[in-house]
């Protein structure tokens, strides 16, 4: 008999009809009742054993976590709690699991000893329901580009180039470490190395990804980058995703729209696809913040807090006027900043990000036009030879989610950029080619997918968002 998904059973009810189901034990009361999950859902079907003709030795390998395959007809359910269950005629235990030693019982765990264990984790119905909601958000991205003719373009993960300039690279090399290659001056001799010379895991595919828009008009990437910060925050992990449209003949202003349309998209699709699995984690965070003070909790309900984004336009304010909001606010001349705002020039910090997004305005807000010094070569410049045309977004809750900015498309201006931050010319002559033939106004911007999921679901750490993160000091799985 085929096998049938638990989420089409609950949802069909196919009242009367034979069934098999195949799933993960989650509990097993008066060795008749199981909750059974399969993860297409965040619910369990409850499959109702016959005590009487079971073996008693197959009963007893009923355990929370073995994998079972179970056979029977859907009836109506009795039992408060679910709509309709199976009576089972048949039932295989596929796979054991040991009470005494399966680390997940059923009882309330922490995240942080869930991280411990994340080969398991997915069979919590917490980090269930937020891979699902991460696979919903990431199939909405591309649905949300292909219907605007966007095309898929994967840049490369290995690459010889430091598209943002921050120097926060790993190396890729086959060169025995115990043993480098040394050129005469004593330098290491990337000539000798796999790429014949130095290379590093890309941090950003934009710069891959403008040579293909300034020919396909317009494309996104959509994967992994990876970053040797050493920044053990909830919101920076070592690699991350990343989704990087870019469009030609466009500018600041039509890229801000493209961001604020875009992630308004994605929140609408995964409201719309995942109501269970936010109505839970939506209870999940109310429970997790009541152990919080007062003043630490949201205003808002992660639903509630979801529809305010899509139903209100983010607001969109220059980096020279958030300077003044922030000059005057409270906190500043309270001395509340750990990084006061005395002047112009400054680089946000996330206090000031939060200050803006959660006290001020209260909605997402898109900043815009930041000093030339804070932001990096490739962004265009403005007219007042002070600010770039760069954009950050920032959320509630997680501070900036996108940066982007209009590109610097004039040959001239961004060579004598390149001279400022010290970056050969030699090493970018594929980059300035598309200046030097063909070039055009274009813009793009890089959403951190981990940071948006995090938004979408309402968890607080990127570990938490990913299935096995990548952090300082940490790289188990
Ligand atoms: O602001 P960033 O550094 O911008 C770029 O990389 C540009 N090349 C993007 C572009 O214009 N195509 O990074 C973009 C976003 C950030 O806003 C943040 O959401 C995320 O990537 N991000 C990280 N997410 C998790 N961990 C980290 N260490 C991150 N660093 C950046
Ligand atoms: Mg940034």
């Amino acid at each position: 008999m085929r096998r049938v998904k638990i989420k089409d059973i609950l949802t069909n009810q196919p009242i009367g009809q034979d069934v098999n189901v195949k799933g993960w034990v989650r509990t097993f009361r008066n060795n008749q009742f199981i909750a059974l999950n399969d993860g297409s859902t965040i619910s369990t079907l409850q499959i109702v054993a016959d005590r009487e003709k079971e073996d008693e030795s197959l009963l007893k390998k009923i355990t929370t976590g073995a994998a079972i395959s179970a056979t029977g007809k859907v009836v109506e359910s009795q039992g408060k709690g679910q709509s309709v269950e199976i009576h089972a005629n048949k039932i295989e235990v596929l796979g054991e699991a040991d009470p005494e030693k399966y680390p997940l019982q059923p009882k309330r765990h922490s995240l942080e000893f869930l991280r411990d264990i994340a080969h398991l984790r997915f069979r919590t119905n917490t980090f269930s329901a937020v891979f699902r909601v991460r696979h919903a958000a990431a199939f909405a991205i591309h649905k949300f580009f292909n219907d605007r003719g966007f095309v898929y373009l994967n840049t490369p993960i290995v690459t010889g180039s430091d598209a943002e300039g921050a120097g926060e690279m790993f190396q890729v090399t086959t060169l025995d470490l115990n043993d480098v290659a040394k050129d005469d001056s004593g330098a290491v001799d990337f000539s000798q190395d796999f790429f014949n010379k130095a290379t590093n895991l890309t941090v950003s595919g934009q710069l891959e990804a403008e040579l293909g828009a300034l020919a396909l008009s317009e494309v996104y990437t959509f994967g992994p980058t990876f970053r040797a910060e050493n920044s053990n925050t909830s919101r920076h992990a070592a690699e991350f995703w990343m989704i990087e449209p870019e469009v030609a003949f466009a500018d600041i202003h039509d890229n801000m729209d493209l961001a604020e349309a875009m992630l308004k998209y994605v929140i609408k699709h995964v409201m719309k696809q995942c109501e269970d699995d936010l109505t839970f984690l939506e209870q999940r965070l109310i429970n997790e913040e009541k152990q919080k003070p007062q003043n630490e909790r949201s205003d808002m309900a992660l639903k509630e807090k979801m529809a305010f984004v899509l139903e209100n336009d983010f607001q969109r304010l220059t980096y020279t006027e958030a300077i003044d909001i922030l000059r005057n606010s409270k906190p500043n001349k309270k001395k509340k900043f750990k990084f006061p705002i005395d002047g112009w020039g400054a680089d946000l910090q996330s206090e000031h990000e939060r200050f803006l997004v959660e006290k001020h305005f209260k909605k997402p807000v898109m900043l815009v036009d930041y000093p030339k010094e804070i932001k990096a070569f490739y962004m265009r410049m403005n007219d007042d030879n002070k600010t770039v045309a760069a954009m950050d977004i920032l959320f509630p809750g997680i501070g900036e989610i996108v940066g982007g900015s209009q590109r610097e498309e004039r040959l001239d201006v961004l060579t004598s950029r390149m001279k400022d931050f010290d970056i050969p010319e030699h090493e970018m002559d594929w980059f300035l080619d598309t200046r030097r033939f063909g070039t055009c106004p274009h813009a793009g911007f890089g959403l951190g997918f981990e940071r948006f999921v995090m938004f979408l679901t309402g968890m607080g750490n990127i570990r938490d968002v990913i299935p096995f993160p990548r952090t300082p000091g940490n790289a188990e799985f």
